[in-house]
């Protein structure tokens, strides 16, 4: 598993509430087929999304983080994927609509930052041709009024002297620098969902951190909506407005960043936050969660976390426990967690209530 780190609570900001959903995601299942075997990657997520709001995504490694962002901007490939469930981006149904509409939707309504800016920027291209061609596709402008706006993104991700930089190829520029490039192609067309999957894991903390602030402030400005998966609860406490765990293809637990990350019910959010770096001796070794994830190609029935539960008990295995939701739309997924007095309270003796007849 990757290294968490520990939120600062004090961070965690206020919920602005905003009207509707802009982003609902129902009983989404990814699987990926071959002659070998079925990985079930995405086993029946749901969540929504309001305008401007930002959403974090944590769990280990493998848990279907990315899969779940790249359903959303149809990236896998069809042959051997097999997707169920609703997916809804403002009026577009991202299940129906056609390869034509989703390419047009790439880049201009949902847009994504990946890890490794290598893997998204084009080698043989320089910034300012790469900035100007996504805006020249889908704003249908011509090539100069392309490149005024690509000057205008670089300036508006504070690249140093960005007229100089938009003639410069990837390999050119500083990792740092690279990576402020990409979130400008992300960004170029105005983007109403920006996805990110750990855009900033491969910088110096340093860098991370400036990254990081300006994404936010972006984000801010344009009121665009995000998702933004990371193994870092330090940034999630920071930038998150909603907090989704995700364990072997489900979300556990979710909530508002403040209900999950200060008061986690889920035994496995539990876990993880208590093996985080905060307050602990950085010389000793980080207390990990016992055991792996589960093999995806054989999930067994039940909680999928019961292997390296402490408190599992049969009635775990009888069947997936159901979501069990408070009055602020806190929810976890363990048959010890009840809704008390309005808000959710994990229980180790509880199991016989919640389980359904
Ligand atoms: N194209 C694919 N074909 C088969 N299996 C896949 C494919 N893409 C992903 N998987 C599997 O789906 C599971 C979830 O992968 P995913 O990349 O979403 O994990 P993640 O939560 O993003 O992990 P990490 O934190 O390491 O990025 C993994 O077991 C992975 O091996
Ligand atoms: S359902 Fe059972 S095994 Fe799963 S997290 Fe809750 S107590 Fe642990
Ligand atoms: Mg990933």
């Amino acid at each position: 598993m990757n290294e968490m780190r520990s939120p600062d609570l004090s961070l965690v900001e206020a919920q602005s509430e905003t009207p509707e959903a802009y982003v609902k995601v129902k009983d989404l299942e990814v699987r990926f087929v071959s002659r070998e075997a079925t990985v079930k990657a995405v086993n029946g997520v749901s969540f929504e999304l309001k305008k401007g709001e930002v959403l974090c995504v944590i769990g280990e490694s493998g848990s279907g983080k990315s899969v779940m962002m790249r359903s959303l901007l149809q990236l896998h490939a069809k042959k051997r994927t097999r997707m169920t469930g609703e997916m809804r981006v403002g009026e577009h149904d991202i299940m129906k609509v056609t390869e034509k509409r989703m390419s047009e939707l790439r880049g201009s309504t949902i847009s994504m930052i990946f890890q490794e800016p290598m893997t998204a920027l084009d080698p043989l291209y320089t910034i300012g041709d790469q900035i100007a061609e996504t805006v020249m596709r889908h704003e249908r402008v011509d090539r100069d009024a392309g490149w005024k706006r690509a000057l205008e993104l670089l300036e508006l991700v504070r690249v140093p002297s960005p007229e100089r930089r938009l003639k410069a190829y990837p390999h050119e520029l500083s990792g740092g620098l690279r990576q402020r490039a990409m979130i400008a192609v992300a960004l170029s067309c105005r983007p109403s969902l920006l996805l990110a999957d750990e855009p900033t894991t491969a910088l110096d903390a340093s860098v991370q951190i400036q990254v990081l602030v300006l994404l936010r402030k972006l984000q801010r400005e344009m009121g665009m909506s995000m998702i933004f998966v990371t193994h870092d609860l330090g940034v999630a406490a920071q930038i998150a407005d909603k907090v989704a765990v995700m364990y072997a293809g489900r979300i556990i637990e979710y909530g508002n960043a403040r209900d999950v990350l200060m008061h986690p019910e889920h035994p496995y959010t539990r876990a993880m936050l208590s093996s985080t770096i905060k307050d602990q001796d950085r010389s000793a070794p980080l207390d990990t969660i016992a055991g792996t994830p589960p093999d995806l190609r054989a999930l067994p029935d039940g909680c999928s976390f019961a292997p390296r539960c402490k408190y599992a008990g049969p009635e775990c295995l009888a069947a997936m426990p159901p979501e069990v939701t408070d009055g602020r739309n806190h929810m976890a997924r363990c048959v010890r967690v009840s809704a008390v007095r309005g808000l959710l309270a994990f229980e180790p003796g509880l199991a016989a209530a919640n389980v359904p007849a």
